[in-house]
């Protein structure tokens, strides 16, 4: 094998418009023909680079800021404390720091065989008593583990706040970018009935003396979409279909959303998902929340009839985000598939 050196060239800055900027506000506003606006640029953003901005998402500043403060109280506890709720094989819980490693990876390179510093706390919905999954030993289905409320005040409030708000966010996307793959408008509503999605939680340490290095190495989201709102720090990086990274532009109030791959195999590659890797900081540790939209973990998910053609036939075959999401896990979180 042709190990890659630790040192990554510093990634290119982008001066021009490389990620599109999509406006939602008329959108959400229910403004005349905004849905098939917004699917007109969907499409041309998913089919080029499969990352674009949100602007005027109405995702209030409160929400995104609240769940950083909260964030670096819960990364600053005892590292015993943190381990009380040590992440589970449904993903659910505190990842603690030197276990991950993300096979999924493309880059052959040292720091991306070894396993990563940064730590995480990533949860999906709570359920309540009545739902019929409730108590049930399905995966990925309601294992949250919270911290005691006294050991880290507000912040079960705040994580939801920032997990309800994205997945309004995501909903409402789903009719224009049903519309741009020519389906109907409600086409992908029903499989996010029970979705399964995820919110992690990351603290990246600075890493002394080891600028140039990769902390997270290159990879596709195993999502159908991912929101990134601004880290603390800059350090996330995309590949370009030439092969190129550049730097994560910077658009103010905007959330970043890329396409990740249970969207892409789902519709037979007619869209992108664009790898994307973060860069060690030397300096400050980095604070990062992204929020991953999920399908249902039960529903059969099917190529579209929109989506093959005689010269494009289908890829894959039909899957169960649930069977998808456990492979990914197995693959790249495999340190938590025996953890209670
Ligand atoms: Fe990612």
């Amino acid at each position: 094998m042709n190990i890659q050196p630790d040192f990554a060239p510093p990634p290119t800055k982008v001066t021009d418009q490389v990620i599109p900027v999509i406006d939602i506000g008329p959108l959400l506003a229910q403004e005349n023909d905004a849905i098939n606006c917004v699917a007109e640029q969907l499409n041309i953003a998913c089919s080029n680079i499969g990352f674009f901005f949100v602007t005027n998402h109405g995702i209030s500043e409160d929400v995104i800021s609240k769940s950083f403060e909260i964030s670096k109280e819960y990364f600053s506890l005892p590292f015993e404390e943190k381990m009380k709720v040590r992440m589970n094989r449904h993903q659910c819980g505190y990842m603690p720091p030197d276990v991950a490693i993300h096979n999924d990876t493309f880059e052959i390179r040292n720091t991306a065989l070894t396993a990563q510093h940064s730590e995480a706390f990533k949860f999906t919905f709570d359920l309540n008593q009545d739902h019929p999954d409730f108590g049930k030993n399905i995966r990925f289905r309601g294992h949250n583990k919270w911290p005691d409320s006294d050991v880290c005040p507000g912040l079960h409030e705040a994580f939801m706040g920032f997990h309800n708000s994205f997945q309004s966010l995501g909903m409402s996307l789903l009719a224009p970018l049903a519309i741009s793959l020519d389906l109907p408008h409600n086409y992908f509503n029903k499989y996010f009935i029970d979705s399964s999605s995820m919110t992690r939680i990351a603290y990246y340490p600075p890493i002394d003396g080891k600028s140039n290095q990769v902390a997270l190495p290159g990879h596709r989201d195993s999502s159908f979409l991912s929101f990134i709102p601004p880290a603390t720090r800059p350090g996330l990086e995309i590949m370009t279909n030439n092969g190129e990274w550049i730097e994560q532009p910077i658009v103010n109030d905007a959330v970043l959303v890329n396409t990740g791959t249970a969207l892409v195999e789902w519709i037979n590659d007619r869209y992108l998902a664009t790898p994307h890797r973060v860069r060690a900081d030397s300096q400050e540790p980095r604070y990062s929340n992204i929020f991953f939209f999920y399908p249902n973990v039960y529903s059969l998910l099917e190529c579209p009839e929109t989506c093959l053609s005689p010269a494009n036939q289908t890829k894959y075959p039909p899957f169960t985000f649930g069977d998808f999401h456990a492979g990914f896990c197995e693959r790249n979180f495999g340190y938590a598939e025996d953890w209670n």
